[in-house]
């Protein structure tokens, strides 16, 4: 028996149109996949936001086609989050647009596959860069902003540490550090009213990660407990609840959104 063909939400129909109107969100790694569907979702539910990542050109059609599609305010800001200096200028050029920020989705990531034996020191250095070093440059960014607004973070992590998945120890060990950095932040900053979760995602299909990282031939249908590959839309939902008040007593969590796949033991 199969699930695949359960209900679900698409993205973006099960709240509220309005949740989000007058608020700003700050969004790296917006320009595709995961987080571009956040994006789209909060916009449709009326935030207005930055998209941060490192092709310009992609940006700024990505923040085209989110304005198009949503009728919502959408600026490419160009940066790097392992310099801080270009994510500060990412932060001003936000805030000169639309004056506040109070939601950040720190999600800019990279990863290819290869064995630790081989994997030399700057591979194993560059990811963590872009994807821990890459998180706290943009926590430190953002920071004073997200405490005036009384905002929140979500944080693109994997459940990819949870186990020894091989030829994943640089991306492995970058995200365990991002969950631990976001336990971190919601214990300081919980006092100032920010809150700080995470959201763990499984096989997403359409996204990068999926098309290059994933073994030949595997059937997501039989290694997946709900019997289907995840969505972008369905991170984009658990990310409107995490944002939304519904979630203003949780902070320091981890959602995972992977159709129970964690914990299956391995993939066949
Ligand atoms: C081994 C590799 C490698 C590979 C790069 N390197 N690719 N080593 N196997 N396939 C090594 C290089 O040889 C170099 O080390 C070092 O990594 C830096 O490489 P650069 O190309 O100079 O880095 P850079 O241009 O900054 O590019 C970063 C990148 C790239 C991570 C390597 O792939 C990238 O920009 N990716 C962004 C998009 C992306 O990956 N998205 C997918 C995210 S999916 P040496 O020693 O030679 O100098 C995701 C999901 C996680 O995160 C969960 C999945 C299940």
């Amino acid at each position: 028996m199969s699930n695949a063909d359960a209900p679900r939400s698409t993205g973006g129909d099960t709240f509220r149109q309005d949740l989000f109107k007058g608020k700003v969100l700050f969004c790296t790694g917006g320009r595709s996949g995961i987080c571009y569907q956040i994006v789209q979702t909060m916009m449709s539910l009326g935030v207005d936001a930055a998209i941060v990542g490192r092709d310009a050109k992609g940006l700024a059609e990505s923040a085209q086609a989110l304005e198009k599609a949503t009728g919502q305010r959408c600026i490419p800001a160009s940066a790097d989050v392992r310099d801080p200096k270009q994510l500060e200028q990412a932060v001003k050029q936000t805030i000169d647009k639309f004056g506040r920020i109070d939601f950040v989705i720190c999600g800019a990531a990279g990863n290819f596959l290869a064995p630790i034996s081989s994997l030399s020191p700057n591979a194993f250095k560059t990811v963590i860069d872009i994807d821990l070093l890459g998180t706290y440059n943009t926590i430190k960014a953002t920071i004073p902003h997200i405490r005036d607004a009384k905002g929140s973070y979500v944080h693109i992590s994997a459940t990819l540490h949870y186990r020894g998945l091989p030829y994943q120890a640089h991306v492995s060990a970058a995200k365990a550090g991002v969950d631990a950095l976001s336990n971190v932040l919601a214990v300081e900053e919980g006092p100032r009213g920010v809150r700080s979760n995470v959201i763990a995602p499984g096989p997403i299909g359409g996204t990068e990660g999926m098309s290059r990282l994933t073994p030949k031939g595997w059937k997501p249908e039989n290694d997946i407990p709900l019997g289907r590959m995840g969505a972008t839309s369905d991170i984009a939902n658990a990310a409107v609840f995490l944002f939304s008040p519904a979630a203003s007593f949780m902070t320091g969590t981890v959602t995972v959104v992977d159709g129970g796949e964690h914990h299956i033991r391995q993939m066949s």
